[in-house]
């Protein structure tokens, strides 16, 4: 039996009296996809390493499986992302608000991170409530954002990105793709803002003053505190989060100390 306890008021749920090194039965699995749907992310605490196939596995009882459009493959395991930062680094994963890869035409549903390797002090994870951006939103505002469709681009991002590790990405096409300014949750029906600063680069039925203007509104209202929480990790601890209703920003303040996790990501739908 899960124990699975609020967060924050806004966002998050803690769970305990399951190791997802051991898998997850089918029972625990209804119970934790409906507990993400509640609170949006879930931290699994008091948790040993899991192995990449025990996290594939896991992942895709979720769904299936997306494949990271820039991220060099684990060997042995190409769905499984290795998130890694450490002294030599030139960047660190999600350094700025993002919901996970939105830039593709079939976002990911959910990301299922766990952390092994932390620095003593510092590499906290923001995570922030987009119903709540969406509910905070004035009527009107809301009535002139809906039907908006927003552009969501990855060239900036992921061009060069990954060299330090091998990648040559000079033939590479990076995603981009066309999404509602506002989505309804396929699962909820609830409605959430769905831009973020790291891949939406224009609104496509404004002029372009007029989309910076909004963008920049709607960037700094998501952003605000009051829909914030941050996660201080644990070594192993497990975050599994809902990309169509949170956005997240992982904090880079360890330098030149190193940070090391995996993640596998489950598909997602067309946002509407
Ligand atoms: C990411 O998946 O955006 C990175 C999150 C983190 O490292 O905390």
């Amino acid at each position: 039996m899960l124990c699975v306890k609020r967060f924050a008021p806004v966002l998050g749920a803690e769970v305990r009296g399951v190791d997802l090194a051991g898998g997850l039965d089918e029972e625990t699995c209804r119970e934790v996809r409906s507990a993400l749907l509640r609170f949006g992310v879930l931290f699994f605490k008091e948790q040993t390493e899991i192995a990449p196939a025990v996290q594939v596995t896991i992942g895709k009882m979720f769904g299936e499986l997306h494949a990271h459009p820039a991220a060099p493959q684990m060997p042995g395991y190409p769905e499984v992302f290795v998130i890694h930062a450490h002294r030599d680094s030139k960047v660190a994963n999600g350094e700025f608000w993002h919901s996970d890869v939105s830039c593709d035409e079939e976002p990911p549903l959910g990301t299922m991170l766990q952390i092994h390797v932390l620095p003593e002090i510092g590499g906290d994870t923001l995570f922030a409530n987009m119903y709540a951006a969406y509910d905070a939103l004035s009527a009107p505002m809301r009535q002139m954002l809906s039907g908006l469709t927003a552009r969501h681009e990855s060239e900036h991002v992921y061009r060069g990105r990954y060299s330090d590790r091998g990648v040559n990405d000079r033939d590479k096409v990076y995603p981009e793709s066309n999404h509602p300014v506002i989505r309804t949750h396929p699962e909820t029906g609830r409605k959430a803002v769905y831009v973020n600063r790291t891949f939406t680069r224009g609104i496509n039925e404004l002029t372009e003053a007029e989309s910076d203007a909004v963008l920049k509104l709607l960037f700094d209202h998501c952003e605000r505190i009051d829909f914030q929480i941050r996660f201080r990790w644990e070594q192993n601890d497990v975050a599994f989060w809902d990309n169509r209703c949170v956005m997240h920003r992982a904090i880079w303040d360890y330098w030149p100390n190193e940070r090391k996790g995996r993640r596998v990501t489950i598909k997602g739908e067309r946002p509407r």
